[in-house]
């Protein structure tokens, strides 16, 4: 069972931030796949508006986190609580738009009422897509596929986006940009958010909370105490990264204990 350094909660993954109240509570999850268990009685908070990012090593449950959450996994049933609102909305790496549908008709697919293709029409507006109602899909970049992907999710207005390596196929410029506009329309429909990434830097600069997933349950939780927006340059930023990606096993080089204490971690 995990202590926080600061004595803010009582099991890794469950405190949220300032206090705010739970709309994802997950408690003992487990999911086997054959033998192999992947999650293994792991407890996560999510607090209303707020923007979780989930770090962990290839293979270590993260998606499989991420479909529970979403609903989509029926075998998880039955294994532990989970409590997640019910309009959410799901990103993924790739854009999943149907090719033989315009980007508009893409946004609002699903949605009914007179005022869908307004809200469709005033969603890509938001995404930087204002004017590009008509194209194919095929017809956009990487990018703005993913820009459709984002207004697709938020004109749903959900109460939690779901996020699992959206930017993980873009290039490293397209990727810094959507971050920006991420961030951006977080703050102005304020979901609570579960991004899942490989992406230290990007987990931070994005990220009020950020968790590592660790044989199974929640091993590390760190609330980011930077300004906004953040700085890559600014050493708490540097200290935090390094301390991340010793956590995860890629800088060795770091005593993990000498700075947990310092960045706020709990384990
Ligand atoms: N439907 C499935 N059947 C069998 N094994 C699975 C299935 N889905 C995921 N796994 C395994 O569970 C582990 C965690 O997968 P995943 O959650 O996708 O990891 P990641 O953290 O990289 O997103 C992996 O070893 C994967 O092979
Ligand atoms: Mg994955």
């Amino acid at each position: 069972m995990a202590t926080h350094a600061r004595g803010l909660t009582e099991r890794a993954g469950t405190q949220t931030a300032r206090g705010a109240e739970s709309v994802v509570r997950v408690h003992d999850l487990v999911r086997r796949f054959g033998d192999r268990q992947i999650l293994a009685g792991l407890d996560l908070s999510i607090g209303g508006g707020e923007f979780v990012a989930l770090l962990g090593r290839s293979g270590s449950g993260k998606s499989t986190l991420l479909r529970a959450l979403a609903g989509l996994d029926y075998d998880v049933a039955g294994s532990g609580e989970i409590d997640a609102p019910s309009r959410l909305s799901v990103v993924f790496q790739d854009s999943r738009l149907l090719p033989w549908q315009r980007v508009l008709d893409n946004v609002v697919l699903g949605l009914s009422g007179p005022d869908a293709l307004a809200h469709g029409r005033e969603s890509l507006a938001e995404v930087g897509l204002a004017g590009r109602e008509r194209a194919w899909p095929n017809q956009l970049s990487g990018g703005e596929q993913q820009r459709v992907a984002l207004a697709r999710s938020l004109v749903r207005e959900p109460e939690l986006l779901l996020a699992d390596e959206p930017f993980g196929s873009l290039d490293a410029l397209t990727r810094i940009r959507m971050h920006g506009l991420l961030r951006q329309l977080c703050d102005r429909h304020k979901p609570a958010v579960l991004l899942v990434t490989h992406d230290v830097d990007e987990a931070i600069v994005l990220a009020d909370r950020i968790l590592i997933i660790d044989a199974g349950r929640i091993g590390v939780e760190v609330e980011v105490d930077l300004d906004s927006p953040r700085d890559p340059t600014d050493p708490r930023f540097a200290e935090l990264r390094r301390y991340l990606l010793s956590r995860l096993g890629i800088d060795p080089c770091v005593d993990f204990r000498t700075v947990e204490q310092s960045v706020g971690a709990s384990r």
